[in-house]
């Protein structure tokens, strides 16, 4: 068994190291050097002083002084008491809106799923239980095809495991003095259950609170341990995706790290296999078959020990199980025999989501971030139509076409570059010999061909009222001043920005669009941060990390952040959900709506389609900074957390929950 690796870090300091110094090895073209060409250095570094910068504030579309003066007369579009700022125990929703929870982990998905025993938890008990970390949350109507607001199905990603948090008595195992001594198998077995994805069915009856349909037949639990997944598409069958296991290179087990999806409009869903990288185990040598491409995504990252007990997460023993990780995979949540599929022409990389639109032609096209610092922001367009008479017409739709990677113009202009075998440097001299080795090494065929280097790319959503796209760009504080660019155009962004791209008469499958910043987030009245709303914000409107976001149905963004441990300095507030305007005088106009308990980040909007009820996803309450809360001040633990959120009972550690957020007179949420 391979000894795991000496000087190891926790998972969070891996993981922000990681992301801290960035992998990609590129010299890509930053647009600085385009922007300094026009404007110069100084009037870069000057920001928005100056007329130079001027014209980068119009390209980048940010209020201006005048247009801002303007706005103070628009009627906002969303009429809720905001909430303040701040950071305790439990979770807050602007009054007159009531938050409650659906379902925790640990509690029943499946028919015959036993009680949750926190001191007795086991692999079975967990495969048939919610799982941890609920990242992403799709709503499905019921009767599919319908638009029923109050009864469907939830499908929901379980992202990640805290080990901590979930054991008694074992604290952080990542850590070089424990390096995994207390993760057993049957602790690893559990995690895996833990992880991949639920299916639940849910009802909202009249004068009653939301809840889960116990002994659903449609109730499913997807996870990492057992589920038989199909890998379909361009690259499917492939050598480099053959295994011991599966010498087809079509049939893998399970799903890891999904994180945020979307939804088809033919009623499936779309998860992302994020940070797949951290469930991989050993060194990589220089001689491993793999080396390049592994490096390219920081294969293995040993976040976990999975590779000590199931011989496939380490790559020594098998060296191309990780080229079988890392793809958006569809899920029919109506069928619960279906077989998750990984549609490999989507490519590979560390996807945050996947946003789905139907073009005016009837072509599908999918937007994806790759969420790692300098990382870009990628579109597959469907070779095929959508067909709204015949659902399952539909299936293969996402197994051809083409994916393209974005370069952000410093003009406001957006080119969208094809990752197509055989065009430019993407040929067999440059080590591609197929489609296939494209998709598998998407990252470097977008390198090849000059992408924007952004910082972070999350979630993406589709706005279908406006044609607009909106890309959640997190932070990177690796940014150094001599690497901005105005898509990206703070060094040691610890606050992250909202790009916006507009394709041409809503024609997503354009060559080109247009892109501008709606705004850049931490407190505006900081100058040394420089964040960017609309000066209407209150202290409470402003946010930091911006990660999920979700348009309801008439139109509007709201934003969820994720700012890790960085919280306290970042922000001073726990993460939560802010309304943001996109339109009109009111444009970066910003307030906030709900918060999470200390420790925890904010995921999964949703909305039903009738704006009526919010879903949202509490992710790991406690896990994140507990050292920074003063009624706690340390790393939280399963027996001493920063939170018992939302039990609060003694003995029982904080549960990631889903929340159904409804007005208590009935009303649409926000309005
Ligand atoms: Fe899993 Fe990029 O958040
Ligand atoms: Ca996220
Ligand atoms: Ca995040
Ligand atoms: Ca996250």
């Amino acid at each position: 068994m391979p000894q795991p690796p000496t000087a190891r870090l926790s998972r969070a300091q891996a993981y922000e190291l990681s992301q801290d110094r960035g992998i990609n090895p590129t010299g890509n073209e930053s647009l600085t050097d385009v922007v300094r060409q026009r404007y110069g250095r100084r009037d870069i570094l000057k920001g928005l002083a100056g007329s130079a910068a001027a014209g980068i504030a119009l390209a980048a579309g940010l209020p201006l002084p005048r247009e801002a003066e303007a706005a103070t007369a628009a009627k906002p579009r969303f009429s809720f008491s905001e909430i303040s700022h701040g950071v305790d125990e439990r979770h807050h929703v602007a009054p007159g809106y009531d938050a409650d929870v659906l379902i925790r982990w640990g509690d029943p998905v499946l028919p015959d799923a036993p009680a949750f025993d926190v001191q007795q938890q086991s692999a079975a008990a967990q495969a048939k239980q919610f799982g941890y970390n609920n990242d992403f949350i799709g709503y499905l109507p019921l009767p599919a095809g319908s638009s029923n607001p109050s009864h469907g199905l939830l499908f929901i990603n379980h992202e990640y495991t805290n080990e901590e948090l979930m054991f008694p008595g074992i604290g952080r195992q990542d850590t070089k003095d424990k390096a995994f001594r207390d993760m057993t198998r049957e602790r690893v077995d559990i995690e895996m259950a833990a992880h991949g994805a639920s299916i639940i069915e849910v009802i909202r009856r009249p004068g009653e609170k939301w809840a889960v349909v116990a002994g659903s037949g449609m109730a499913r639990r997807i996870d990492a341990l057992s589920t038989a997944c199909e890998i379909t598409g361009p690259a499917a069958g492939h050598p480099r995706l053959q295994t011991k296991a599966d010498p087809t290179g079509r049939r893998v087990t399970g799903m890891i790290n999904n994180c945020a999806g979307g939804l088809t409009p033919w009623g499936t869903v779309l998860t992302a296999e994020e940070n797949f990288h951290g469930y991989f185990w050993g060194k990589r040598e220089d001689s491993h078959p793999e080396a390049g491409n592994f490096k390219r995504y920081d294969v293995p990252g040993n976040w976990y020990n999975w590779g000590q007990h199931h011989e496939r997460f380490d790559i020594a023993r098998e060296p191309r199980e990780a080229n079988r990780f890392g793809w958006i995979v569809e899920i029919d949540p109506y069928d619960p025999t279906f077989v998750p599929r990984k549609r490999t022409a989507l490519g590979r990389f560390k996807h945050e989501g996947a946003a789905v639109v139907v073009n005016k032609d009837g072509r599908v096209v999918v937007y994806s971030g790759d969420d790692e610092r300098f990382e870009y922001v990628y579109r597959f367009v469907s070779k095929g139509r959508f067909n709204a008479r015949n659902r399952k017409a539909n299936f293969g739709l996402l197994d051809e076409g083409t994916l393209s990677v974005a370069r952000y113009n410093a003009d406001g202009s957006l080119e969208w570059m094809p990752l197509v075998h055989g065009r430019g440097p993407l040929t067999a001299a440059n080590g591609f010999a197929s489609q296939a080795d494209i998709l598998i090494e998407a990252r470097r065929a977008a390198d090849l061909l000059g992408a924007t280097k952004m910082d972070r790319p999350e979630d993406v959503e589709v706005n279908p009222k406006t044609g607009k796209v909106f890309v959640m760009l997190t932070n990177n504080t690796r940014r150094k001043a001599d690497q901005l660019d105005t898509a990206n155009p703070r060094a040691n962004n610890e606050w992250g920005q909202i790009v916006e791209m507009i394709p041409p008469n809503g024609d997503h499958t354009a060559d080109r669009a247009r892109w501008s910043l709606l705004l850049k987030a931490g407190n505006p009245a900081d100058p040394k941060v420089g964040g960017q709303f609309h000066p209407a914000t209150t202290a409470s409107g402003w946010f930091a990390c911006p990660d999920n976001c979700a348009i309801d149905n008439q139109g509007r963004l709201w934003v969820t952040t994720d700012q890790g441990e960085a919280w306290a300095k970042a922000s001073g507030t726990a993460d939560g959900v802010w309304a943001v305007e996109t339109e009109g005088a009111n444009r970066g106009l910003s307030k906030m709506f709900f918060r999470v308990p200390v420790g925890a980040e904010m995921c999964g909007p949703f909305f039903t389609p009738d704006d009526r009820t919010l879903f949202v996803a509490v992710q790991h309450p406690a896990a994140d900074g507990g050292e920074k809360f003063t009624k706690s001040g340390k790393d939280s633990t399963f027996e001493d957390p920063a939170t018992r959120w939302p039990d609060f009972q003694p003995g029982m550690p904080p549960r990631p929950s889903v929340l159904a957020i409804t007005k208590k007179d009935g009303g649409q949420i926000g309005s």
